[in-house]
């Protein structure tokens, strides 16, 4: 897929989250020196920041192998135990969305971690019986959208614990230049620019419009992303001046509207508009809370002067 040509594989093509970059090529060279695995990393911070690209940058950096699952696919402690029973020394296991093991798989990890052992029960009842099986060291990488999720035991086991942050808008403007180098269409400095403004922080949303914003250019005029061109495409798009989407001038709309700009809870947003409240916490709010347009109080989230300004010069007066 495109997206995997699109990824960085090694530390120095890797763009921005400057602090956690320098952190971990500290701790990959020492464990390298040393000739020990890494020591287990969790990464966590909103969808499309780019957890995934740096598990398999690790595993390049450190020459092992990865293999990626994540925390729903794996019912059963069975199943965990296969896995970590089939990595070879000093391999990656990136597990995706970590927060969502079930609680039995969770408990095989601490050993599996702490130890790099497993114990394996057989039979039941008086006469069951307990088998320590040995494991290869391997590094555990795990993900999530949000680390308050993660049980303490298990958040405990992490030695490298990163935050990942949104891009700015030069970190993205220079991820939007090299991809579009790699997919082979033109762009100029303000063309870059303008998708990095508009593409909400996030290098995976970067990405895609940068892809649609070229089919745009290719049909509609020279093949070029010019200013013009990015700014007419995602307008198209209905991805507004801050890189806000649909369901997140929403969540705004429905804040002020619905609610007449009262304190609102998270419960409350989810209904009016229809969305899972995990999912606006997880994946629209950190954006707008940000930027600006969310404010948390202790009674509730309200929606800043800024989203009423901004939804204002909008849509609504612009349809009038
Ligand atoms: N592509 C997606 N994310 C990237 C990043 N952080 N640096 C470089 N290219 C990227």
């Amino acid at each position: 897929r495109l997206e995997n040509t699109l990824r960085p594989q090694m530390l120095v093509d890797y763009i921005g989250q400057t602090k956690v970059k320098e952190n971990l090529k500290i701790y990959i060279e020492a464990a390298k020196q040393r000739k020990e695995s890494l020591d287990h990393v969790l990464f966590f911070g909103p969808p499309g920041l780019g957890k995934t690209t740096l598990a398999g940058i690790i595993a390049n950096e450190m020459g092992v192998n990865i293999k990626i699952t994540s925390g729903p696919v794996i019912e059963k402690p069975g199943e965990m135990a296969a896995i970590l029973n089939n990595l070879q020394e000093g391999d990656v296991l990136f597990v995706d969305e970590i927060h969502r093991l079930n609680r039995q798989v969770e408990e095989l990890l601490y050993p599996a971690m702490e130890d790099f052992v497993i114990d394996i029960v057989i039979g039941k009842g008086a006469t069951a019986k307990s088998i320590r099986l040995e494991l290869p060291r391997f590094t555990l990488i795990g993900a999530t959208t949000r680390a308050g999720m993660l049980t303490p035991p298990l958040r405990d086991r992490f030695g490298v614990v990163n935050r990942l942050d949104f891009y700015t808008v030069e970190e993205l403007k220079q991820i939007i230049l090299r991809s579009a180098q790699v997919i082979g269409v033109e762009i100029d400095q303000e063309g870059a620019i303008e998708l990095a403004r508009r593409s909400r922080g996030t290098p995976r949303l970067a990405n895609r419009l940068l892809k649609r914003v070229r089919d745009f250019a290719q049909v509609k005029y020279d093949g070029r992303i010019t200013k013009e061109v990015a700014s007419f495409a995602l307008n198209l798009l209905e991805v507004d001046k801050l890189g806000l989407d649909h369901i997140d001038r929403e969540i705004l709309l429905a804040m002020i509207e619905k609610f007449n700009g009262r304190p609102v809870g998270l419960e409350a947003i989810a209904a009016t508009i229809g969305e899972d409240a995990g999912t606006i916490e997880e994946v629209y709010e950190p954006y707008l809370v940000q930027n600006g347009l969310i404010l948390r109080t202790p009674r509730g989230r309200v929606a800043s002067d800024l989203a009423y300004k901004h939804l204002g010069l909008d849509k609504l007066t612009e349809e009038k």
